[in-house]
């Protein structure tokens, strides 16, 4: 495997590892605050992260590569309310959404159509994670301190991600 690809596909391990800290790190705090639905959501999303830094290091592996499974420090413990979460999570992705960017890009210049081929997956998911987390930003920053309107957000969390992610789980 070209060694500049394999480097970048590597730190994209390491962001993906980063993302599944981070939320497990959320879905935590969400438990010990009494957000049930929410931490559930959080901890599934922490999930995805995993799996998809676990095809990363298949793909660098069998593509002849070596995967580096990398040290990552602790995450935020404690967050102000609902909407730091949310943001905090989209800045996040944002930044994850570039890094993804930076790989597409190196691929064309290196002429790794394999791997472009292979990053394509993770744009088309870069999409969906953007849209979800503003959708959830969105009723929340309409919701605002509304008890009543928080209570029923946290129970319908789950229905926010089963529409806007029609194909979640689908390239398990
Ligand atoms: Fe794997 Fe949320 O980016």
């Amino acid at each position: 495997m070209n060694k500049k690809i394999e480097k970048v596909l590597n730190k994209q391990i390491e962001a993906e590892a980063v993302s599944s800290h981070l939320y497990l790190a959320m879905a935590s705090w969400a438990e010990n605050s009494g957000i049930n639905g929410t931490a559930n959501f959080l901890y599934a999303h922490a999930d995805e992260e995993r799996m998809h830094m676990l095809k990363l290091i298949k793909f660098v592996n069998e593509r002849g590569g070596k995967a580096v499974i990398p040290s990552i420090p602790a995450p935020k413990q404690n967050f102000e309310s609902l909407q730091d979460v949310f943001s905090r999570l989209l800045e996040h992705e944002l930044m994850v959404t570039n890094m993804i960017n930076e790989v597409v890009f190196l691929c064309l210049q290196e002429k790794d159509y394999t791997t472009h081929n292979f990053m394509q997956w993770y744009v088309s998911e870069q999409l969906e994670e953007e849209a979800l987390a503003r959708n959830i930003l969105d009723k929340l920053k309409m919701i605002g301190n509304d008890k009543g309107g928080l209570y029923l957000f946290d129970r319908d969390i789950t229905t926010i991600q089963a529409t806007i992610k029609p194909n979640a789980g689908a390239a398990n």
